[in-house]
């Protein structure tokens, strides 16, 4: 990024006519740099702003003071009711959004697609004495939401089935857990599973009790009162029945294909055993009636458990539960910023709209956000700016079952994005409470940093974000998206798209809750709504840079610099580093070619732009940025999971593991254990190497040349 004012060089012609002597030139010069110390310090004058190239941005940034008033007024206005994708109530969300976005003068349209979604038909849930008889029917609706506007709490996509069998509690329901029960004596088998919502991905959990050989699994979460919902599907993202290409709308006739419900591909990524989630008293209710070896201390957790058992039984669950899967129709919304220079050079905002509740944080907080961008974009419009490259704002639907609308539009358009997109910026939960966080593919980290530092801290007086970011953490930390739980998913893991994620605070009590409503957030997620306009002038400013900036912002020092802790921290995990040479070897290139490009780009900045094929080398060397990211992509994609592509941050196959770099290394460390020793290391082996070819076909693409 570019700092904010430069003193613009001086013009060489004005001294060609006086034909003077050297030492006067030298004279002259001396005066002119004097000059220039001198008035260095003085801020520019809004004039000078206006025709300098971060003109947009000020001009930008300055439109704040009104946005606390509207930026509620959205958030108000998008959360009166809940809107769950595929009911009537989300699309009225959805022309909303349009409208919004149309009235700022964008250019907007509408894509509809029709995935197979999943919704709660009936359920029922009781406890019965060990001989059958009725002790007490428990209820599966939510004590937060007492009017019941919301869906009842489920899991999409969890299978109909009835289960009458004794309960066991499994803490969080992770693999350490069951080898504690398996020294405890206790068999999951044919048994009700009983968790508490923990870290990790809940489909994952559901997973593994499946594989325990559970029946079927209720999860609780300890704290905050709500019920939290949430999907369980296994193993890829987008529309299930088209994996790996866009799904059609109704309206084009169906046309198109789509695997059937019950081909081996789709069957094998939805869970095995019916699941829901349940109240915190409603686990109480059963689990203070087992029996069994006692609740290890560390399992009881603010349920007082003391007095229990982990199960099985002696008493039984009755558990039943209908699921209505069918196809329904969601609709993305975009609007549109044609680039004048280089209208074929995307940079993509984007945040999901449907929610499972009333989504006041999740996630119409980043949707308030967004139609502020827009606003903002709006009135830079209206001033007479026009972006170099051309600017999207999306709004996904369906992004609760699996990151559905961005999915399939990412499929739909995989060849104009490969080509053509130079970035994505992804919001999603825009403000869960204090506290800035981002993620990023790591040529943007710098750019990122750069923006915060311009960036009033919402929550401290005279600081910038930057700062309170910084003193949080001592440091500053950006997180490496290998995570499949918001929109950047496609872009990234299966289109190789750079990325950036952005969101204010962490660890919701109500999320995915009826407790996500606009009351909470008015009265703690954000009061005075100025996190939520932190996050839309990060977000803005960003596109702003990636959209005008002559050279693309893009840093791939620090991508070769992460890429060497990623080894180091590996090769700590492998026991030594011989095996990871070939990565060093190509990380080493990949910063060799780093840095020449660094050279290179500082060059083509300050290259005039009268000069003959200026704009050309310019975009040629900026589709080097933007194609480098795109050489981590290997056509068959991971192991046993073709769709994800990007053999560097895509997500790990162990749903427990946070590794969130080199997903197919993880993976051969994972299954070497099951193997024996040579074959194992063969598997690991295999991967190193591809991860290192991965990285020199980057440092290949950044120098440009054929090898
Ligand atoms: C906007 O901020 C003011 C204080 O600056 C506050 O009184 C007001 O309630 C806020 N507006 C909304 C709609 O929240
Ligand atoms: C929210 O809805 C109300 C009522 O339709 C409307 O007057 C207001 O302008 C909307 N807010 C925004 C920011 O568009
Ligand atoms: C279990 O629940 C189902 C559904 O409510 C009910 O039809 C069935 O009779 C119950 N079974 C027992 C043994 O109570």
């Amino acid at each position: 990024m570019r700092s904010s004012h430069s003193p613009r060089p001086y013009n060489p012609h004005s001294f060609s006519s006086l034909r003077a002597s050297p030492s006067l030139i030298l004279l002259a010069l001396l005066l002119f740099l004097l000059f220039y110390s001198l008035r260095r310090p003085t801020p520019p004058s809004r004039n000078a702003l206006a025709h300098s190239p971060t003109a947009p941005a000020a001009l930008f940034l300055s439109l704040s003071p009104s946005a606390n008033s509207t930026i509620a007024s959205h958030l108000r206005n998008l959360t009166l009711r809940p809107h769950l994708a595929g009911t009537p109530s989300a699309a009225t969300a959805a022309t909303y959004v349009l409208s919004r976005l149309r009235g700022a003068g964008l250019r907007t349209f509408t894509r509809d697609y029709t995935p197979l979604l999943s919704y709660p038909a009936a359920a029922s849930l009781a406890l019965l004495r060990p001989d059958g008889a009725l002790l007490k029917p428990l209820s599966l609706a939510e004590p937060a939401d007492p009017t019941a506007a919301a869906v009842p709490p489920y899991h999409a996509y969890a299978p109909s089935g009835a289960t009458l069998a004794p309960a066991v509690y499994v803490n969080y329901g992770r693999e350490e857990d069951y080898l504690a029960l398996d020294r405890l004596g206790v068999r999951l088998r044919g048994c009700v599973a009983i968790a508490r919502r923990g870290e990790g991905y809940r489909g994952g959990v559901v997973a593994r009790a499946a594989e325990r050989g559970a029946a079927a699994m209720l999860i609780f979460r300890d704290s905050g009162g709500g019920v939290e919902r949430g999907m369980v599907r296994l193993g890829g993202v987008g529309d299930p029945l088209t994996p790996g290409w866009a799904t059609t709308a109704s309206a084009g006739g169906g046309r198109g294909e789509r695997l059937g419900a019950d081909d081996e591909e789709v069957r094998r990524r939805f869970p095995k055993i019916p699941s829901m989630p349940v109240s915190a008293a409603v686990a109480v209710e059963i689990l203070r009636t087992l029996g069994g070896p006692r609740v290890p201390p560390k399992w009881r957790s603010a349920l007082s458990q003391d007095e229990t058992g982990v199960g099985p039984g002696p008493t039984l669950v009755n558990f039943t539960y209908k699921e209505d899967r069918k196809l329904a129709t969601i609709q993305n919304v975009f609007g549109m910023i044609r680039g004048n220079e280089e209208p074929d050079r995307y940079v993509i905002l984007g945040n999901h709209r449907d929610a499972w509740t009333f989504g006041a944080v999740d996630p119409n907080s980043g949707t308030a956000a967004l139609l502020d961008v827009a606003r903002r974009y709006g009135t830079l419009l209206q001033s007479g700016w026009r972006p170099r490259r051309t600017i999207i704002l999306c709004s996904w639907d369906a992004e609760e079952f699996g990151m559905i609308g961005s999915t399939e539009w990412v499929e739909q358009n995989l060849g104009i994005l490969s080509s053509k997109a130079v970035v994505y910026l992804n919001v999603d939960c825009a403000v869960q409470g204090p506290g800035f966080f981002a993620g990023a593919t790591p040529q943007l980290d710098k750019l990122l940093v750069e923006v915060t530092k311009e960036i009033k801290d919402p929550d401290l007086e005279g600081k910038t974000v930057y700062h309170t970011w910084v003193a949080m953490n001592s440091g500053i930390i950006i997180e490496r998206l290998a995570r499949t739980d918001s929109d950047f998913s496609a872009f990234l893991h299966h289109a190789g798209v750079p990325v950036i994620d952005l969101y204010y605070g962490k660890e919701f009590s109500g999320y995915h809750t009826a407790l996500d409503t606009y009351d909470w957030m008015e009265k703690h997620g954000d009061p005075m709504f100025h996190r939520h306009v932190a996050i839309a002038e990060i977000w803005g400013l960003l596109g702003l840079h990636l959209a005008d900036d002559p050279v693309l912002p893009f840093d791939y020092l620090s991508y070769a610099a992460r890429l060497q802790e990623h080894t180091n921290e590996l090769s700590a995990f492998l026991n030594g580093g011989e095996f990871l040479q070939p990565v060093n070897a190509s990380i080493r290139e990949l910063t060799v070619a780093a840095n020449e490009a660094s050279e290179e780009g500082k060059r083509l900045q300050e290259q005039e732009t009268m000069e003959h094929f200026a704009a050309l080398k310019r975009r040629a060397f900026n589709d080097r940025l933007m194609l480098t990211e795109r050489s981590f992509l290997e056509a068959e994609g991971l192991k046993r999971r073709g769709w994800f592509k990007h053999l560097l941050y895509s997500p790990p196959e162990d749903y427990e593991s946070n590794v969130s770099f080199f997903p197919g290394i993880v993976d051969a460390i994972a299954q070497a254990r099951k193997f024996a020793e040579g074959e194992g290391q063969l598997g690991i082996q295999h991967e190193i190497w591809r991860v290192a070819r991965a990285i020199q076909r980057a440092a290949s693409v950044l120098r440009g040349e054929l090898t």
